[in-house]
């Protein structure tokens, strides 16, 4: 076996706080990286600010804006014809988040935006690159020695979704909650923006399209089994000073970083969330498929992560 066969990992969102600081250990660990952001311009930019030389080379860029899902079927049709070898692991971290919306913002085929870019343009990434993925299954050198890699799809979520943790029974605007689904079984169409079919809450908007992509990764795991692939998904802590927050009030932005960090104690920095990410998505130790990984609402030095149950909120 050839020392020299790196892993193939595809990351979305890299430009900005954890898909950014997730790239350096990938790297590190012996990764080839495959980014997808909807600019290469500004991610080759801000990744040339970020990485070595040396690093970067074993970094490819393409444009995918999720949102739009005729550049997801382009783009994975253009992924799948350029790498000759199959893509090991796969991260979907890209998101959006616009608490301050008063109308949904559409998509180019017209669904609410955070969900069609969150969910919609990750789950048909995932459907279309599915195959590729699992047939990945082989030796490759990671961290220095020769490893036999399972393949692995590793789903970023969040607390906010989940009702099994205290921070997915906050109430403002309201906790994430799917209902009956029926503005998905109508087309989700305008004027419909919501999964629940319901008022359009666009806070709400964002933790439905989370609890969406953390049910995906549940769902997923009982079609494909265990042995095959790894499915996990992970809430890597409070990292409130990312761009994330870009939409909310800028007292929000400035208090925010400082009530986590000293009154939940739940921040973590972006630098340690992307180690977290790094880890659940290539480590051995996470190779558990159908787990919510977390390390709680409260962060402490020494804490362990653990497997987290998810729930949904009953209606
Ligand atoms: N921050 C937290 O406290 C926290 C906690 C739990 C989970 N998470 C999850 O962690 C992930 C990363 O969040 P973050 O805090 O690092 O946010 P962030 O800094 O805003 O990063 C979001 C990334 O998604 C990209 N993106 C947005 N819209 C896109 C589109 N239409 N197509 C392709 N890429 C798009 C952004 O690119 P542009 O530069 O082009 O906008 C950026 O690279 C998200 O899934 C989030 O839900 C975050």
């Amino acid at each position: 076996m050839s020392k020299n066969i790196k892993g193939l990992v595809l990351i979305t969102g890299t430009t900005s706080g954890v898909g950014l600081n997730t790239l350096k250990p990938l790297l590190r660990y012996g990764w080839e990286v495959i980014a997808v952001n909807r600019s290469n311009e500004k991610a080759i930019k801000i990744a040339e600010e970020f990485l070595t030389k040396e690093e970067i080379k074993n970094v490819h860029f393409i444009e995918i804006d999720l949102s739009n899902l005729d550049e997801v079927r382009k783009g994975c049709d253009q992924i799948l014809e350029r790498f000759k070898k199959p893509i090991n692991s796969l991260i979907c971290n890209a998101a959006v988040y616009k608490p301050r919306l008063k109308r949904p913002e559409r998509s180019p085929q017209g669904f609410e935006n955070s969900m069609a870019v969150n969910h919609f343009g990750h789950f048909l990434m995932i459907s279309l690159l599915i195959k590729n993925i699992l047939s990945s299954e082989r030796e490759i050198f990671l961290n220095g020695k020769s490893t036999f890699f399972k393949p692995r799809i590793t789903v970023l979520g969040t607390v906010t979704a989940n009702y099994s943790e205290l921070g997915g029974r906050i109430p403002i605007p309201a906790p994430a909650d799917l209902g009956d689904l029926s503005g998905f079984k109508n087309g989700f169409l305008s004027p419909i923006s919501m999964a629940n079919g319901k008022k359009f809450k666009p806070g709400k908007a964002y933790k439905d399209s989370k609890l969406c992509n953390m049910v995906t990764v549940q769902e997923l795991s009982k079609r494909y089994p265990k042995e095959k692939i790894i499915i996990n998904s992970l809430y890597p802590g409070c990292v409130a000073d990312t761009k994330l927050f870009r939409d909310t009030p800028w007292l929000f932005r400035f208090l925010f970083p400082i009530f986590q960090k000293f009154v939940t104690r739940g921040y973590v920095s972006q630098r340690l969330a992307g180690e977290r990410v790094a880890e659940v998505a290539t480590y051995k130790k996470y190779a558990k498929s159908a787990v919510h990984w977390s390390w709680g609402n409260r962060q402490k030095n020494w804490k362990k992560s653990f497997f987290s149950e998810v729930v949904k909120k009953n209606s």
